[in-house]
């Protein structure tokens, strides 16, 4: 006998919107960060994050009913990924994106069905005028939210890229577009004979530097500021591309794997990283939802399959090319010239 059509799915994702929001108002008003110190009062709470009595007592259970927040009696306190992943003090946070999140998608996505059918972006650019790194590179606030965001939301695939990737075979890299700085940082950290170079927009130059340096790690990681549209790429050993080929349309995914190819030796890498969607495009909700923030988020980009970026990369020269499962949603694809 079939099971039952059950709704709860359904409703579930379709509200879904409750949960996060719930969590994301949390990480902004820097709940998580205000309990690392420990268990605290409900009264306690509420004076310090400025909580109204009315629905005080139904958020905070509400936390702890969705499994981010434990209670005891009256003391409410983190849970250990709490604690370890959403305490702005720990070099574990990845509420970045979180944030980057609730202040800039969370309106955005309002307007998903004015995109699916104009096919326009929905944030900042949506008013016309500069690009979207143009307009947010233009505010020093801005630009510290969405770089951390970045390292928030690559900082678990950089950890396996700079473990599972084979680089004893080489000596140096250059990562594009390398925002922050977290997967540079953590490939010198995890494999001490290597030497890089990460490569961005001048203006990220002062936040690249600061990352790296607070690691210590100034000795083997520079930054060489630059634009990709208008100059060639600083060669290397492996050039890496995380969350940069899916900002772009189709023509300018093909150049910018094209200028990889140039400044690799013989035997060099390139390493394409990001939600890769399944060759099937059944499976990865995650990277067929990313393709569509960037609908939301870009007049071109889009996201693609492990085939696709292959195809791609043996048509730009690269004699093999394998796709490697990360973690989560992510993977890689490596081109070998
Ligand atoms: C979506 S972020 C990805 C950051 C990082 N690679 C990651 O995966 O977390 C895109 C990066 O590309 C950089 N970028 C955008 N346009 C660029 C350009 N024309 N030249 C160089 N870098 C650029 C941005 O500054 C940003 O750091």
């Amino acid at each position: 006998m079939s099971e039952q059509p059950n709704p709860e799915k359904i409703l579930q994702t379709g509200l879904g919107f409750w949960a996060s929001k719930t969590l994301l108002s949390a990480i902004e008003m820097g709940l998580f960060t205000e309990l690392a110190r420990g268990p605290e009062s409900f009264d306690a709470i509420i004076g310090r994050l400025g909580l109204h009595t009315r629905s005080a007592q139904d958020f905070l259970d509400a936390l702890v009913a969705l499994g981010f927040l434990e209670r005891s009696g009256d003391r409410y306190g983190n849970t250990h990924e709490t604690d370890l992943f959403l305490d702005r003090r720990k070099p574990s946070y990845i509420g970045g994106i979180l944030e980057m999140a609730n202040h800039r998608l969370y309106p955005f996505w309002g307007h998903l069905t004015e995109a699916l059918r104009t096919g326009q972006p929905q944030n900042e650019v949506k008013q016309g005028g500069a690009g979207l790194f143009e307009t947010l590179y233009a505010d020093p606030a801005r630009l510290q939210e969405f770089l951390a965001s970045m390292t928030g939301i690559s900082h678990s695939a950089n950890l396996a890229i700079a473990q599972a990737f084979p680089w004893k075979e080489y000596q140096t890299f250059v990562d594009v577009g390398t925002a922050q700085g977290d997967l540079a940082a953590q490939i010198t950290q995890a494999n001490s004979h290597m030497r890089g170079v990460g490569f961005d927009l001048p203006e990220v130059a002062p936040i690249f530097e600061e990352y790296v340096s607070a690691l210590g790690l100034q000795d083997r990681l520079t930054f060489v500021p630059g634009d990709f549209f208008k100059q060639d790429l600083p060669k290397a050993d492996v050039v890496l591309m995380g969350h940069i080929l899916h900002d772009w349309d189709l023509p300018t995914k093909k150049m910018l794997i094209a200028k990889a190819f140039d400044v690799v030796p013989e035997g060099g890498a390139l390493v394409v990283y990001e939600a890769i969607i399944d060759d099937d495009r059944s499976q990865n909700a995650f990277g067929l939802m990313m393709s569509l923030n960037m609908l939301i988020e870009t007049p071109g980009g889009f996201d693609y399959t492990g085939a696709d970026c292959s195809g791609w990369m043996k048509e730009a020269g690269f004699s093999e090319t394998r796709v490697e499962p990360l973690v989560g949603p992510d993977s890689m694809v490596i081109g070998i010239k």
